[in-house]
């Protein structure tokens, strides 16, 4: 499976930057691993009108769980595509602690982002209370477990495991660590789908992945890609890690 190089501008981003990215995926065609760029909503039009296929795909980041209605705040998927996108990040922990979002509000989405046609990038992760007490992979699973209705997978999607304690702290599980939870990852997926979905549903690490641990990270088993965020914004960076891929 080629490797997914997503990058999360979260509510970072510019102008200028997308323009680094327009030049810098023009010039280099990335096509050894996918490349996803998840910008602002409003980022995400600016991008579209300039991109091309041939640069990889777009992804919003997040979205209201309900199209019925006019609602104030969140884009809906509707307006994501409209928008050029491809993928969607749910559930991150910037959403699930900040925004007291549930498993079972992502599961909505995720079941929308489906109904429009998005890839869904659903991330999990622990707490660094949930690793100091062992219970990271029932904290993991059971985020998985709960915000994807395996009894009506719709689409495609990916896992993004993001232990919380890592998301711009610097700091990373070791090889082994990450290697165990994505192990698990995979079983669990086998288990609640089959050999083929489970065994290719790709499964990102993110939390502080850069340029020094990239290629590290990438090696380990059972990871198919990273999810991406301040190494991110900027190029330099950005591309140095699509190399590793
Ligand atoms: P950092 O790469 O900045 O740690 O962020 C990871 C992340 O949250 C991506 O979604």
């Amino acid at each position: 499976m080629k490797n997914l190089i997503a990058g999360n501008w979260k509510l970072k981003g510019s102008p200028n930057l997308a323009d680094s990215y327009i030049s810098h995926l023009s010039r280099i065609k990335p096509d050894n691993c996918i490349v996803v760029v998840c910008p602002t909503h409003d980022l995400l039009g600016y991008i579209y009108d300039k991109w091309s296929n041939e640069f990889g795909h777009l992804g919003a980041q997040d979205c209201f769980h309900d199209d019925t209605n006019y609602n104030d705040g969140l884009g809906t998927p509707d307006e994501i595509v409209s928008r050029g996108a491809k993928y969607i990040i749910l559930g991150h922990s910037d959403r699930r602690n900040k925004c007291h979002e549930t498993s079972e509000l992502v599961r909505k989405k995720v079941n929308l982002a489906w109904n429009k046609g998005l890839i869904p990038i659903v991330c999990v992760g622990e707490e660094s209370g949930d690793r100091k007490g062992n219970l990271t992979q029932i904290v993991v699973n059971g985020q998985i477990a709960d915000s994807i209705d395996f009894d009506n997978l719709r689409g495609p999607f990916v896992i993004a495991y993001e232990p919380v304690w890592a998301i711009g702290s610097g700091n990373i599980p070791t090889m082994e660590e990450i290697g165990e939870v994505h192990d698990e990852i995979r079983k669990l997926l086998i288990t609640l789908t089959d050999e083929t979905r489970g065994g290719n549903t790709p499964l990102l690490y993110g939390g502080s992945a850069d340029v020094q641990n990239a290629s590290s990270i990438l090696a380990v088993e059972n990871v198919n890609g990273l999810l991406i965020g301040g190494a991110s914004l900027n190029i330099q960076t950005f591309g140095t890690i699509i190399d590793c891929a």
